[in-house]
């Protein structure tokens, strides 16, 4: 499970900008991103047996159960390509024993980064969050306008979990589970202000996994 290269994961609120900063990382360390919101909603479109027990949690913006997550997120993090060009962890661990499966299994990040963004700004962005299903491409309606083009302003989508009801069942899983998470991996855990524009937010996160990757002796022992 060991990698040379970055090894990272990016943690916070619902909606607090993680997407939008995975997009931007992927590009710049050239990292594999694994969402593990991405991968169980490819899961609950594909109908299988992990997305089927998923779905009821999800749509209820509940924390699926951790068994049903942990493997799906082994499996990937084994795959050549993590190995050959390491990975970004979004949106897991998620709670304490996510957390302690990874190290059971041998699984240290370089660096984990926190996106902090206060409960109020959450709600906004998740109401007016939408979705380019042919790109993948993250807006806002205010935040983060989409292009003025009309094809693809009428193919946007919107998440079903994405109501101000379902975003407050979510915070509060969030603000249940966060303390254990970060301290599991508190020496590597690095807390950035994540209310800036997603430019600023980016340079932030940068500096956090500039300043470890350019340390060695955080990087865990070869195989
Ligand atoms: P998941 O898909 O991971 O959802 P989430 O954690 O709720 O995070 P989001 O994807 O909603 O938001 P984000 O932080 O990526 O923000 P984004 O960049 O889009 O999980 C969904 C569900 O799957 C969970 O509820 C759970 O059921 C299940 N699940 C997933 N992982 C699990 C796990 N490990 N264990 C158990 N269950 C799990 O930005 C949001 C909006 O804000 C966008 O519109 C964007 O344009 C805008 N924005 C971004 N940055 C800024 C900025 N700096 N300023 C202004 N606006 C901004």
């Amino acid at each position: 499970l060991f990698t040379d290269r970055p090894k990272l994961i990016i943690s916070g609120a619902p909606a607090s900008g993680k997407g939008t900063q995975c997009e931007r990382l992927v590009e710049r360390y050239g990292v594999v991103h694994l969402s593990t919101g991405d991968l169980l909603r490819a899961a609950v479109k594909d109908g299988t047996e992990v997305g089927l027990k998923a779905k009821e949690f999800m749509d209820g913006g509940m924390l699926v159960p951790d068994d049903l997550i942990i493997d799906l997120v082994k499996h990937r993090l084994m795959s050549p390509e993590c190995r050959e060009r390491g990975w970004l962890l979004d949106g897991f661990p998620r709670t304490a024993a996510q957390g302690e499966k990874l190290r059971e299994y041998g699984i240290i990040p370089d660096c984990v980064v926190g996106l902090e963004v206060p409960d109020d700004d959450i709600v906004k962005r998740v109401v007016g969050r939408r979705l380019d299903p042919e790109t993948g491409k993250i807006y806002h309606l205010d935040f983060s306008p989409p292009p003025d083009d009309a094809d693809l302003r009428a193919r946007l989508t919107q998440r079903s979990d994405d109501t101000e009801e379902k975003c407050r069942v979510r915070l509060e899983a969030f603000h249940t589970h966060n303390k254990a998470v970060r301290e599991e991996f508190a020496s590597l855990y690095h807390p950035v202000d994540g209310t800036g524009s997603p430019s600023d937010v980016f340079a932030c996160v940068c500096d956090a996994i500039d300043s470890v990757l350019e340390t060695p002796q955080t990087r865990p022992p070869p195989v």
